[in-house]
C-alpha cells in the first residue's frame, strides 16, 4: 500500500503520515491531511475517504486479537464497541478519542424471524444497533466525528436529520460538553421519540419548512458560511466509526463471514461504511471472502433502486455515469416529487453517499431492492413478535431479505445478517397504529401510505372494569 502524498494545505497533522483524506474518484485521488475539515474534494467535489498507511500501523494479524480487548474493558477505549477496534480506524491518537460507551450491541440468532423470511432455522441473525446509548446505529459514527471535530477545535457541530443523527449529535454534545449541537429538521418529518431526545439534550433545533433533502442542502450551505462542523455521513470520519458494526458482526459469528449483509438504505452511509470495512479487511488479509450486500430502499424513497436496478448505474471503476443521476434528479424536480414513507428515517430522495455506496455494491456483489410500507410494517411486527423490536426503517432490511428469498436470490441455506438500525421505541406512533382496534386511527396514520392491513396485529382486548369479565377475557385469549 502506498504512502500518502499530501497535496492540500497542511495545518497541524493529527497523525502525520499514518492517516489522510483522499478523494474517492480514482482519476482525481486528491489527498488532504486529516487535520483538515472538508465534506467534499476541493478539486472535483466528489466524496472523501479516510485512508491509512497500513504499513506503518501495527494491525493485528488475526481478527480474533480484538476479543482480547474485552479483558481491558475497564478502559473506556476498550469498553467502546467502536474504539475496541482502534487499530482499524486509527485516524486519532487513542488517548484523544471521544466515547460514551457506544457499540455494546447484540447479534441475535432469530429463528422466529427466519421462518417469516423463509430461511432455514439458525440462519438469520439480527444486529441490534438500537442498543446504542442514543438508540440507533448513529452513535458508532458520531463518536468518530466528534473525536475529529474536537481535535480540529470545533465549538459547534451541525447536522440535517430524519431524527437519529440529531439525537446522537445532541447526546454526544451534552454528555461531553465539548460543543454545541445545531440540528436541522424538516417540518413534521421526525418522530416524537427522536425529537424528544434532541430537545431534552439541549440541541439548538432548527425546523425548516421543507423535508430532509432540503434540510441537508441548507446545513451544507449554512455551515460553510458560519464555519460549523458538519456531522452528517458526508463526513468521512463518521463512516470510519460505522465500519465497526461489521467488525462486531464478524466477532459475534466467531469471525466467520456470513453470506449476506442486508441493510436499509437512506443517505447510504451504512452501506458505504460496510463496503469500506470489507475492502480494508480483505486488503489487510484479515478475511478471505466478502459477504454479498443487499441495500433496501423504501418504495416511497427509492432513488438507489431506481438508479442501480432500473437504470443500470454502476461504480464503473470510479467513473459512474453521473449524467444518469442528474437526469433522474431533474425528473424528480420537474414532477415536484418528494420522498414519502412511514419509515421516516429513510425518507430521503437524494442520498449524499451515492457514489461510495456504488463502490460498496461493486465490491460486495451487491443488490438493491425496494419494499412497500405494508411490507415494512409486517416485517417490523414479526421482528417485534420475535424479540427486541425495531423502528420502521430498520425493518426494511428484514422485508428486503424476505423479498430476496422469494426471488431465489438468497437461498434458504444462506447465512443472513439483517441490520436493525434503530430502537423500537424511537417511533411508537407507527407501531401503535398498526396494532390498534380503532380503524379511524389506523387509516389516519397508515392508510395514506397504502397500508391496508395489519397481518400480524396483536390487538388490545377491551373489557369492562369488572373482575369477572377480565377473567373471562384472559381465559378466552391465553
Ligand atoms: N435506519 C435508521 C433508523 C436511520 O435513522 C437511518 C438514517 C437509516 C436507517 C439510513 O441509514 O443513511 O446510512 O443509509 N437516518 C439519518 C438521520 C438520515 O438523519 O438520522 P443510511
Amino acid at each position: 500500500m502506498t504512502n500518502a502524498k499530501l497535496e492540500g494545505t497542511q495545518p497541524q497533522s493529527i497523525i502525520s503520515g499514518v492517516a489522510y483524506q483522499r478523494c474517492i474518484n480514482p482519476q482525481c485521488g486528491y489527498t488532504l491531511d486529516v487535520g483538515q475539515v472538508r465534506t467534499a474534494c476541493d478539486r472535483c467535489g466528489d466524496l472523501l475517504d479516510i485512508e491509512y498507511d497500513w504499513d506503518r500501523i501495527r494491525v493485528p494479524s488475526q481478527l480474533s486479537h480484538f476479543e482480547q480487548m474485552w479483558l481491558q474493558r475497564h478502559s473506556p477505549l476498550r469498553f467502546s464497541g467502536v474504539w475496541r477496534f482502534h487499530e482499524l480506524l486509527p485516524f486519532a491518537p487513542a488517548e484523544k478519542v471521544v466515547t460514551v460507551g457506544e457499540g455494546q450491541t447484540l447479534l441475535q440468532k432469530a429463528n422466529f424471524v427466519a421462518n417469516f423470511v423463509g430461511l432455514e432455522k439458525e440462519n438469520l441473525f439480527l444486529q441490534y444497533e438500537g442498543m446504542n446509548p442514543s438508540g440507533s446505529f448513529k452513535d458508532n459514527g458520531m463518536c468518530a466525528a466528534i473525536t475529529h471535530a474536537h481535535l480540529t477545535g470545533a465549538r459547534r457541530a451541525a447536522c440535517a436529520s430524519t431524527g437519529n443523527t440529531s439525537a446522537s449529535l445532541a447526546m454526544y454534545s451534552s454528555v461531553t460538553g465539548l460543543m454545541k449541537a445545531i440540528i436541522f429538521i424538516g417540518s413534521g418529518k421526525i418522530s416524537y421519540g427522536k425529537l424528544s431526545q434532541a430537545l431534552e439534550y439541549g440541541a439548538l433545533t432548527v425546523q425548516i419548512a421543507g423535508d430532509f433533502d432540503d434540510a441537508m442542502q441548507r446545513v451544507r450551505e449554512v455551515s460553510k458560511d458560519l464555519g460549523i462542523y458538519v456531522v452528517n455521513s458526508i463526513n468521512p470520519f463518521r463512516l470510519e466509526g460505522q465500519k465497526t458494526i461489521m467488525f462486531r458482526v464478524l466477532e459475534a459469528l466467531r469471525w466467520q463471514v456470513p453470506d449476506w449483509i442486508v441493510v436499509p438504505g437512506g443517505n447510504l452511509g451504512n452501506s458505504s461504511a460496510f463496503g469500506k470495512a470489507f475492502i480494508e479487511l480483505k486488503q489487510l488479509g484479515l478475511i478471505e471472502r466478502v459477504p454479498r450486500l443487499a441495500v433496501i430502499n423504501a418504495a416511497g424513497a427509492d432513488t438507489l433502486y431506481q438508479l442501480y436496478s432500473r437504470r443500470g448505474l454502476r461504480w464503473n471503476s470510479g467513473q459512474p455515469d453521473m449524467g444518469v443521476v442528474r437526469d433522474y434528479y431533474d425528473d424528480l424536480d420537474s414532477r415536484s416529487a418528494k420522498a414519502d414513507t412511514i419509515a421516516s428515517a429513510i425518507e430521503i430522495n437524494r442520498p449524499v453517499n451515492l457514489t461510495k455506496c456504488l463502490r460498496a455494491l461493486d465490491f460486495c456483489d451487491g443488490v438493491v431492492r425496494r419494499v412497500t410500507d405494508q411490507e415494512i410494517l409486517d416485517a417490523k411486527a414479526q421482528v417485534g413478535a420475535g424479540g427486541i423490536g425495531c423502528e420502521p426503517a430498520s425493518a426494511a432490511s428484514v422485508a428486503g431479505a424476505k423479498l430476496l428469498r422469494e426471488e431465489g436470490v438468497i437461498a434458504p441455506s444462506d447465512r443472513v445478517v439483517c441490520i436493525l438500525t434503530g430502537h423500537q421505541l424511537k417511533d411508537p406512533t407507527a407501531t401503535v397504529a398498526y396494532h390498534t382496534t380503532d380503524q379511524e386511527k389506523f387509516n389516519e396514520v397508515l392508510g395514506s401510505r397504502g397500508v391496508s392491513r395489519a397481518s400480524f396485529a396483536n390487538r388490545a382486548v377491551a373489557v369492562p372494569n369488572e373482575v369477572e369479565a377480565i377473567v373471562r377475557a384472559i381465559q378466552l385469549y391465553s
